[in-house]
């Protein structure tokens, strides 16, 4: 008989986007539904380079959280970052981990992507902070592309493996980092084998489509992220590490909205709006190798086990019932299309058991 229900315990979200204002507003209550903490990515204008920029972000979110969803028993921990920049000094790295909010630093190399331009230029700026980072055992969230505009689009992962994260890890050997949305073999194939304390996560749009979709008939800006999709042999790579059992595999869907009119234009932006089906779509890939039963690992346990948090006791539902992604959901005025926007699912999350 094939499986109906599929019940796990509660997931979280290892790299979510959240932004802020009315667009905060409109789309916590999908994250919100689903899981019960996220890393909130720190890329906002201007960026969360303080703790007393994190603090007040976090209290900005809980202010978010809908009066409905609260009285239907729904509960959302915001788990902060900072963002590093070439002037992170030691001493904010210190005051981050006494805070007790903020549960790692993000690493976006000056110009990768989305509101990076306050990142870092040479690595070799940041080793106070990074030292400062291995010794309270402060987690490094890395997003993993190398900037230069003469390497391909499609090898700034690979490359930005031989010529930065390998020597930083050489020379901070104890760091503990999370390579943040992996889209290639050899990240996988690198983060498996490695030894030390890197992790990596992976999203929903890197295990379900490859390069293709960017092209289907057209050009389909929906489909495009940072960093971009590539061949199907990275997509099988990832899809075998996701479900594959490993601890160094965790779930962090990179949601990362723009409004339909800055993605439907000349020069669209990056970043995929995963957070109202994102369940569904992992499960939508695990269950395409038949591994449903490998999804409560990396989604719910893995990530809190890297963090050193507790995980989750509550229980949530999944039920088999196709539906359509099927409307652009309205938001700060404008819409956002969400990921797999006209396609079928085979899943609904159902909520708490
Ligand atoms: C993210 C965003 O829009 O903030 N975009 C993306 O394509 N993933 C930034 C990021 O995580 O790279
Ligand atoms: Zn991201």
């Amino acid at each position: 008989m094939t499986l109906q229900h599929f019940v796990m315990t509660q997931p979280d979200d290892w790299h979510l986007h959240l932004r802020d204002g009315e667009m905060l507003k409109a789309v916590l209550p999908y994250t919100a539904r689903q899981f019960a903490r996220a890393i909130v990515m720190p890329n906002l204008k201007p960026p969360v380079t303080t703790v007393g920029h994190a603090t007040a972000y976090a209290q900005r979110i809980r202010a978010a959280l809908p009066t409905e969803l609260i009285e239907q028993g729904v509960t959302f921990e915001p788990l902060m970052t900072l963002y590093l920049t070439d002037q992170t000094a030691a001493e904010e790295i210190q005051r981050a981990k006494d805070s007790g909010i903020v549960q790692a630093v993000k690493l976006y190399p000056a110009g990768a992507t989305t509101n990076s331009e306050s990142g870092v230029t040479d690595l070799n700026r940041c080793s106070k902070a990074l030292e400062a980072m291995q010794k309270n055992a402060m987690v490094l969230c890395i997003h993993g592309e190398v900037t230069h505009q003469d390497i391909d689009v499609f090898d700034r992962e690979a490359v930005f493996i031989d010529r930065v994260l390998i020597p930083l890890r050489h020379r901070f050997p104890e760091l503990r980092i999370v390579f943040e949305h992996i889209t290639t073999r050899q990240a996988a194939e690198y983060v498996q084998s490695a030894s030390g304390p890197i992790a990596a996560t992976i999203t929903p749009q890197h295990l379900l489509y490859n390069r293709n979709a960017l092209f289907q008939g057209g050009i389909r800006p929906h489909y495009y992220c940072l960093p971009v999709l590539k061949r199907e042999v990275h997509r099988q790579a990832l899809l075998a590490a996701a479900t594959g059992g490993s601890p160094k595999f965790f779930l962090g869907t990179d949601s990362a909205p723009h409004e339909q009119a800055a993605k439907e234009t000349a020069c669209g932006c990056a970043g995929c709006f995963s957070a109202p089906f994102a369940l569904e779509l992992y499960a939508q890939a695990f269950a395409s190798v038949d591994a449903l039963d490998r999804l409560e690992a990396f989604a719910s346990f893995y990530g809190p086990d890297f963090y050193g948090l507790p995980r989750n006791t509550k229980k949530i539902k999944l039920s088999r019932v196709a539906q359509k992604i099927s409307s652009p959901i309205a938001a700060a005025g404008g819409f956002l299309v969400p990921l797999g926007f006209g396609e079928p699912l085979e899943w609904q999350f159902e909520g708490p058991t």
